[in-house]
């Protein structure tokens, strides 16, 4: 059944420049007075209102924006327990630091599956509510073989983007022995958990794995069928960005300390994007990454939430595509760019990110007339419609725009 989305203010398409190719999202591209035809699933037609085709069913958009929902490239979502006390502790003067992932790996440990289910559920539903409609999800916080297994299993019921990130800290149990640890990452535990996972990730940070760690931990991970990505200079100038090039992982994730070498070997790398986390900064009190420097040098940004329960408890993208604007200096169009368009490149997904023809009909309506309204009104809950694969995902009901 076929649906045509008409009287759009403004619809943001990220359409592929080149429509021979396979379609995929090219650069910042917006209509006004645009209309949008969805069937079986995809994107078959979108245009100026005025010569939009007729379809089975229609909706009436009432001059509201239209974006591609939103592609959150890196996010934490199997965990239990919580740690609301240690960010209060941070707002009060403490400083952030991995340690803290640890008392999350005990919890997660004493969780059922059901339980770490049930929490996952409940932050999916949060993202999708919010415009979320492709997340990415890595294991992490069990860091056993059986506790990364399990972990991985349940992300995979939830989302095909999971990643296997076994080394995200050395777990108490290894304490001075970080190569058997890493012996583990990469042997048996790997084996294990490969099948549930497309992705391999490492945290890359002093106090984490340090460049040859990561090294073998990625290159373990693709050969068994893996491909990589990595935790990067969050915490500190380090080695991760020359190690995600090296490796063409698909992006580095943090980028928070960079020097002019790492900006330049992103820029050259032919296709590592650089993820942006600027929830972690605000949740943090960390300098921000420098956006506009790696903008200027040609690097893809994505921005995605990092959506964790220590550095950052956020699951909104619109309110990482607000601090992006208002505190990385990215505009709005870079931003929302950034948060539908450099996900899926992150994920080297040519089918979401974008709403040109032949894309997922993945998303999502605001109620509000352009895409700027994303940082104009932060924190302002302005979604009004969510589809996911063509298919309705809210409650349906187009709140008022009065
Ligand atoms: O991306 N950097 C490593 N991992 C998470 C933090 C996880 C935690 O603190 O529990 C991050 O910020
Ligand atoms: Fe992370």
């Amino acid at each position: 059944m076929s649906l045509l989305i008409t009287n759009i203010g403004e619809l943001v398409t990220n359409a592929p420049r080149d429509a021979v190719s396979v379609a995929s999202p090219g650069p910042f591209e917006a209509l006004t007075d645009a209309a949008l035809v969805l069937d079986a699933g995809h994107v078959a037609w979108t245009g100026p209102a005025a010569q939009a085709p007729s379809a089975d069913t229609m909706a009436d958009a009432a001059g509201r924006a239209v974006l591609p929902g939103f592609v959150d490239s890196h996010a934490h979502l199997v965990f239990a327990g919580e740690r609301g006390a240690e960010f209060a502790a941070r707002m009060a003067g403490q400083s952030y630091s991995a340690g803290g992932i640890r008392s999350t790996v005990a919890a997660t440990r004493a969780a059922s599956n059901e339980h770490l289910r049930m929490n996952l559920a409940r932050l999916a539903a949060e993202m999708l509510a919010q415009g979320t409609t492709t997340f990415e999800c890595k294991s992490g916080y069990g860091l056993t073989t059986a506790d990364e297994a399990r972990s991985l299993a349940v992300a995979s019921e939830f989302t095909p983007e999971v990643t296997y990130l076994g080394a995200h800290v050395v777990p108490p149990e290894f304490d001075g022995n970080v190569a058997g640890y890493v012996d583990l990452v990469c042997g048996q535990m790997l084996a294990v958990c490969a099948p549930h996972a497309r992705w391999v990730d490492v945290f890359c940070e002093r106090g984490a794995f340090g460049a040859d760690e990561a090294r073998a931990v990625l290159a373990a991970g693709e050969a068994a069928g893996l491909l990589p990505r990595i935790h990067a200079n969050q915490l500190g100038p380090g080695p991760g960005v020359q190690v995600a090039v090296e490796a063409a992982a698909a992006s580095a994730d943090h980028c928070t300390f960079l020097t002019d070498a790492d900006v330049d070997a992103l820029a050259s790398s032919g296709g590592t994007v650089a993820t942006l986390l600027p929830g972690v900064e605000f949740s943090t009190r960390q300098p921000y990454p420098d956006a506009r420097r790696l903008l200027s040098a040609g690097v893809t940004v994505a921005i995605a939430t990092d959506c964790n329960p220590g550095s950052c408890f956020t699951s909104s993208m619109s309110f990482c595509a607000a601090i992006a604007v208002r505190d990385m200096h990215m505009t709005t169009q870079e931003a929302v760019w950034a948060a539908t368009a450099g996900g899926a490149h992150a994920l080297r997904r040519t089918d979401v990110g974008h709403l040109g023809v032949g894309a997922r009909a993945d998303l999502v309506m605001l109620d509000a007339p352009s895409h700027a309204y994303l940082a104009y009104r932060p924190g302002v809950p302005l979604v009004a419609g969510v589809w996911r694969g063509g298919q309705r995902v809210d409650d349906g009901q187009l709140r008022s725009t009065s």
